[in-house]
Formats: C-alpha cells, sequence, structure tokens
C-alpha cells in the first residue's frame, strides 16, 4: 500500500497534456498485432493496464517495441496467426485487456488461462463467455465466471448474432475482436450505444465493418470475417477519462484556470463535460480538430458555482468512468445531484457506487446510496470537512484514488487515500501533473 494525504494546494492554473486514451492503446496493440507488417503508435498511454495487454500480444507471437523518441513499434502476426501462450496470460488490474482478448483468443485454435489482481478476480467475465461460448469456444472459469479462468479456442469458429444484455464496449468489442478471425459475417445489436474506438479502429485497419441504426437508436454492427488488416499509423488522443479529474478540480478549486490540451471528444466518452456545463462549470473547447480519427480539443476550465442537477440516465454510457468524480463535483455543488441507473458502477474496478458514498461520507459530504445510484446534498462550495481520523478505501480502483484526491484539495482538513499505486494502471502522471497546475512541483 502506498497511503498518501492530499489538502488544499491552490488554484490549478497553466497548461497541462493527459496521457494517451486507455480504450484506443489497448485497440491499437491488439489490432497492430493482427496486422501484417509494422503498426506506429505514437501519444500511447504507457499505463499498467495497456502494458498488459502488450504483454499478453507478445506472448502470443507479436513483437511490440518502444523507441527511444516514444514510438511504439508492433510487428503484427496476422489474423488467425495468434500462437499459444507458454504461460498464463496475467491481465493485473484490466477488464478491458481480459475481455477484449477472450474474444481475440475464442477464435483462434489457442489454449489461455487468464489471471489478475483481487479486484479483476471479483469481476463478472459470464459477459463475455456467453457469445464466446456460441461461437464455439469452451471455457473452465472459477465460480460466478471469473477469473483465473481457461479459455480454449476453436477454429474453425461460429459467426453468430448477438444482441448485447449490458450497455458494454467491452463485451461489444470481444465478440467483434473474434469476428475477424470466424468466416461469414458476425453481428452484434447494440440498444443503447457504447464507446466506439472498436468500430472505428476497425475500419481503419481496412475491415469491413457496416453500421445500421434503427428509428430507435439500436445499432446493427456487422463485420466481414477473416478480415486481412493493413498496419497504420496511428496518434493516440488525449483521454478525457484521465482529463475528467483535472476538469472537476479546476471547476472546484477557488481560482483556478486551466488548459487541459489535446483532449479526446468522441461523443461516445465525453458526456461528462456537459454534465458540468449543465451544472454550471465553465468549461471551454478550443481548436476543434482531428487526431487519429477522433475529434479532439483543447479544454479552459475556470472555477465555478456548480449546481446540482438530475442526471439523464440515458447518459451513462457516455461518461460510465466519471461517476466517481462527478460525484466529488456534486458534494461541492449547490443543491442536490441525483443519478441513476448506475448498477453496471457496481462491477467496475470496484463497487463504485458503495465505495464512493463511505469516502465521501468519511470526507464529510452528504450521501444517500440508492440501488442504482447516489443521491449528494452538497456543500454549496464551501470545502468539504475531510477526513481527518481514517484514510479512505480505494480498494484497487484508480478512479476512486484519484476522484478522492481530487475531494481532497477542496477540503479544510485533507483526505488521505489508502493507496495511491492503482493510479499507474490508467494515469502514471496524475501526481506529477498535479503537482504541475498546482505549481507546487519540487
Ligand atoms: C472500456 C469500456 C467500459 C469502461 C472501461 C473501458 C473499453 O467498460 O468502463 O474502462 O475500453 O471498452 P464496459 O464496456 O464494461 O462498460
Amino acid at each position: 500500500m502506498r497511503p498518501r494525504r492530499f489538502a488544499a494546494l491552490g488554484p490549478l492554473t497553466g497548461r497541462i497534456r493527459v496521457p494517451g486514451d486507455k480504450s484506443i492503446s489497448h485497440r491499437s496493440i491488439m489490432l497492430g498485432a493482427l496486422a501484417v507488417g509494422e503498426t506506429t503508435v505514437t501519444g500511447l498511454l504507457e499505463g499498467e493496464d495497456v502494458l498488459s495487454t502488450a504483454a499478453a500480444m507478445r506472448a502470443m507471437g507479436a513483437t511490440i517495441e518502444r523507441d527511444a523518441g516514444g514510438t511504439w513499434r508492433v510487428q503484427g502476426v496476422g489474423v488467425g496467426g495468434l500462437l499459444q501462450p507458454q504461460a498464463a496470460l496475467d491481465m493485473g488490474n484490466s477488464g478491458t485487456s481480459t475481455r477484449l482478448l477472450m474474444g481475440l483468443v475464442a477464435s483462434h485454435p489457442i489454449t489461455a488461462t487468464f489471471i489478475g489482481d483481487a479486484s479483476l478476480s471479483k469481476r463478472p467475465m459470464g459477459r463475455v463467455i456467453d457469445p464466446l461460448s456460441q461461437i464455439g469456444a469452451s471455457f473452465t472459469a472459477a465460480p460466478g465466471g471469473r477469473l483465473p479462468l481457461t479459455l480454449q479456442g476453436v477454429q474453425p469458429a461460429i459467426p453468430i448474432s448477438y444482441r448485447l444484455p449490458v450497455a458494454s464496449a467491452q463485451v461489444k468489442s470481444a465478440v467483434l475482436l473474434a469476428g475477424l478471425n470466424t468466416a461469414g459475417i458476425t453481428t452484434v445489436i447494440e440498444p443503447v450505444p457504447t464507446r466506439d474506438h472498436s468500430e472505428r479502429m476497425l475500419r481503419g485497419f481496412g475491415a469491413q465493418l457496416d453500421v445500421d441504426v434503427e428509428a430507435d437508436g439500436t445499432r446493427i454492427i456487422r463485420l466481414t470475417g477473416e478480415a486481412e488488416l493493413k498496419p497504420q499509423s496511428i496518434e493516440v488522443p488525449g483521454d478525457p477519462s484521465s482529463a475528467a479529474f483535472f476538469a472537476v478540480a479546476a471547476l472546484i478549486v477557488p481560482g483556478s484556470d486551466l488548459v487541459i490540451e489535446n483532449v479526446g471528444l468522441n461523443p461516445t466518452r465525453a458526456a461528462l463535460f456537459d454534465v458540468l456545463r449543465l451544472m454550471g462549470g465553465s468549461i471551454e473547447e478550443l481548436d476543434r480538430r482531428d487526431v487519429g480519427g477522433e475529434p479532439v480539443a483543447d479544454l479552459r476550465v475556470r472555477a465555478s458555482v456548480l449546481t446540482g442537477i438530475e442526471v439523464d440516465p440515458a447518459v451513462v454510457p457516455s461518461m460510465v468512468d466519471e461517476f466517481p468524480i462527478l460525484f466529488v463535483a456534486a458534494a461541492l455543488a449547490q443543491g442536490r445531484t441525483v443519478t441513476r441507473g448506475l448498477e453496471e458502477l457496481r462491477v467496475k474496478e470496484s463497487d463504485r457506487i458503495a465505495v464512493m458514498r463511505v469516502a465521501l461520507e468519511q470526507a464529510g459530504a452528504r450521501v444517500t446510496e440508492t440501488e442504482d445510484g447516489l443521491i449528494i446534498d452538497g456543500t454549496g462550495g464551501e470545502p468539504l470537512r475531510g477526513a481527518n481520523n481514517a484514510s479512505v478505501a480505494t480498494h484497487l480502483d484508480h478512479r476512486i484514488a484519484m476522484s478522492m484526491a481530487v475531494a481532497g484539495l477542496a477540503s479544510h482538513g485533507g483526505i488521505e487515500v489508502d493507496d495511491t499505486r492503482p493510479i499507474a494502471t490508467s494515469f502514471p502522471v496524475f501526481e506529477s501533473l498535479l503537482a504541475t497546475a498546482t505549481g507546487t512541483a519540487a
């Protein structure tokens, strides 16, 4: 454990640049490893989760190296070319690595065992075991469909048509990736749209992927299998889910005026910034442009008086990872914020509804937990009391650690986070950027 106390440091000012998008980084390594030839990736997130993906793809035959200039070079094995890994694939804390790689392995004639840390080993894998069993793969898993899990892939695999029972980009992506090495058309029916990075990147690598949108918004995604992927040169935009912590910090720390550069604003990801604006947050988009086929802008964020709102459950998938930090903004806002439809948060790296309720209460916030969300009565801009007696428990969840660090910046007594190590899974430079933005760098 590496505990650290976060206390008021003064306003956040100047310009910072957040690291590459985690979702896009995972996918660029995976698809690069399946193309024939060399894919280059700049701006890759060098967090532990992405490194777990890279290690697994190496174990299955790809060559993946970082050159001295920070560009990643991936020599792929071709679709269908993954090799039998010689040891268990250690997924660390990463649900995305696990579920997407299960999809890839499922349509190859190889057997792989997936292991992970205590947090990942509690998370449900049945949601990918179900569709991947339909394509013909077989599984032995720990009780409840959890890690450790052994997957025996199948070749030839059966092309399926699968309607997503949960709004999950990971499940969608697992089925589509399995479809790459499956003859025929694999179809995913997505009643509620989720992040579409897999679709964008599969097309970018030259796969035949068609999307029809029905009148009620349901998306029908069809991938033609036995695809031949062509190597690409990819520039990864900054991660909006990482920018989120600095955006909220700048809104709630008086006197802040911060520019966060190069933030990915794919509409399937960026709803937090819209919700914060509805609460009265001053977030301006500067220099909107395209990076690697994704919309990007610099965000200028100024300290603002926030007002509580009812968050429309329809936006949940496009900010599913941002609720812990939204709860912090709500705890400092004027009046009541109500969130609903967050049941998926209970099966993330931790139960983010329960864990944030406990942590925020410890810091002096007024919070009520419901089955599918939190109701928060904010301080109206007054700093939180702080958690003076005990450290808050983060349960191996990076986003809880960073959210409560930000809450500490807007507290009288400071907040001790029990373990900052998980931050390195998604945002290894979080603490150094915080020092830069607050002018406290050594
Ligand atoms: C991700 C999808 C989301 C998100 C996770 C990354 C992805 O999970 O929470 O951090 O890269 O596909 P679900 O698809 O399970 O909601």
